[in-house]
């Protein structure tokens, strides 16, 4: 069996994450028992949800357990076989986590799935085309529910989620303004990915002035936000919102290390009579098929080209995820096994 070389959650971070939170061993892949497949990893995904993991904190997921393989999302491929509905060869999504192999016990529901790469590039099922792309998908069709004409505010706009909201959005006739660090990710969301207008969140300083460059990107006002921050963000976003819209609440990465992120105006939930709402994606796999199948198309027609950021080998996983809370990575963080 091929030799698998692995990262494990060594000890908790306190405050930042640092590269000595992980371990790195190597170890021999056991023999397949019957129902399990080999799985070779061609990519690893990187996502900022890992972070929340590390700690041993309440939240709505279990810690990631000390001295186990870190968790992750992977696509590779069968390399053998001892369950009847896979082969050698075969492509799949699944949970293998941050290493070169895995051993999957294939009948378990959920635990691989088997993907076309016809149209869609196989490290696009970790992204556009899967766990964020869903994301994008729930929080925009499920909760803001935009119409035509409405515009939708998004923040940390160039990520593997925040593109995906726009592409979205965009198909559905709305008005889409992203926020996002730094003038190269603003022009990519505008440019690149069709986005209405792109606000450079590091021209300022404090959310009045962030709100102000908001007035003048969204002249109707905001009828949809998709939160992927929280903080600055967020507040100066509350400031602009129209009566009755809808706010996703997504991710709060500006607070994944510990920050407290207190809001200015909490008030105005009240004054705009605002509909707030937090999800997790995995409580709504009734809606995978349908996401899936809208985002497939969008990508496999070229009507939405996501970008990646790829690391390569394994060793380089730790790095590339304390850059991907940083904000150095310009689309889908992934890293690349083969
Ligand atoms: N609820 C769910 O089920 C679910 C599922 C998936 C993801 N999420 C959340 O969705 C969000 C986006 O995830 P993703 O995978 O698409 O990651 P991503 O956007 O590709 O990467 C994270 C981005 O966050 C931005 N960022 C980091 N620190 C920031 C800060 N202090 N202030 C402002 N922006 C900051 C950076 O972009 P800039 O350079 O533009 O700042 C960075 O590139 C995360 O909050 C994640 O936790 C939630």
């Amino acid at each position: 069996m091929p030799l698998n070389t692995r990262i494990l959650l060594d000890n908790r971070p306190r405050g930042e994450a640092s590269v000595s939170n992980f371990r790195i061993e190597t170890v021999e892949t056991p023999p397949l028992a019957e129902g399990q497949v080999l799985v070779r990893h061609h990519y690893l995904s990187l996502d900022p949800y890992m972070r929340g993991r590390m700690n041993d904190a309440k939240s709505y997921a279990e810690p990631q357990p000390l001295g186990e393989v870190m968790i992750g999302g992977t696509v590779g491929e069968v390399v053998e076989s001892r369950h009847p509905r896979y082969a050698p060869g075969d492509q799949v999504v699944g949970m293998g986590g941050w290493q070169q192999y895995s051993v999957v016990d294939a009948s378990q529901p959920g635990a691989l799935r088997k993907v076309d790469t016809t149209h869609v590039p196989l490290s696009h099922y970790l992204g556009a085309v899967g766990m964020p792309g869903v994301t994008a998908w729930y929080g925009l069709v499920k909760i803001i529910d935009p119409k035509p004409g409405q515009t939708v505010t998004v923040s940390a706009a160039s990520g593997a989620v925040g593109s995906a909201v726009g592409a979205l959005a965009k198909a559905r006739g709305c008005r889409v303004v992203g926020i996002a660090g730094g003038p190269d990710k603003c022009a990519y969301v505008k440019d690149e990915l069709g986005f209405d207008d792109c606000i450079d969140y590091r021209q300022h300083r404090d959310y009045p002035s962030l709100a102000k460059a908001l007035k003048q990107a969204c002249p109707h006002g905001i009828d949809g936000h998709f939160e992927n921050v929280g903080g600055m963000v967020l507040d100066a976003v509350m400031l602009r919102t129209n009566p009755f819209a809808r706010m996703a609440v997504c991710g709060m990465i500006a607070g994944y290390d510990g920050q407290p992120l207190p809001m200015a105006n909490p008030a105005l939930i009240l004054i705009n009579r605002l509909r707030v709402e937090g999800f997790i994606v995995s409580e709504h796999m009734e809606v995978w098929p349908e996401a899936l199948a809208e985002l497939a198309e969008l990508v496999g027609s070229g009507r939405f080209r996501p970008r990646e950021t790829v690391a390569h080998g394994i060793e380089s996983a730790p790095e590339a995820f304390l850059g991907l809370l940083k904000g150095r990575n310009f689309g889908k963080q992934l890293v690349k096994l083969v």
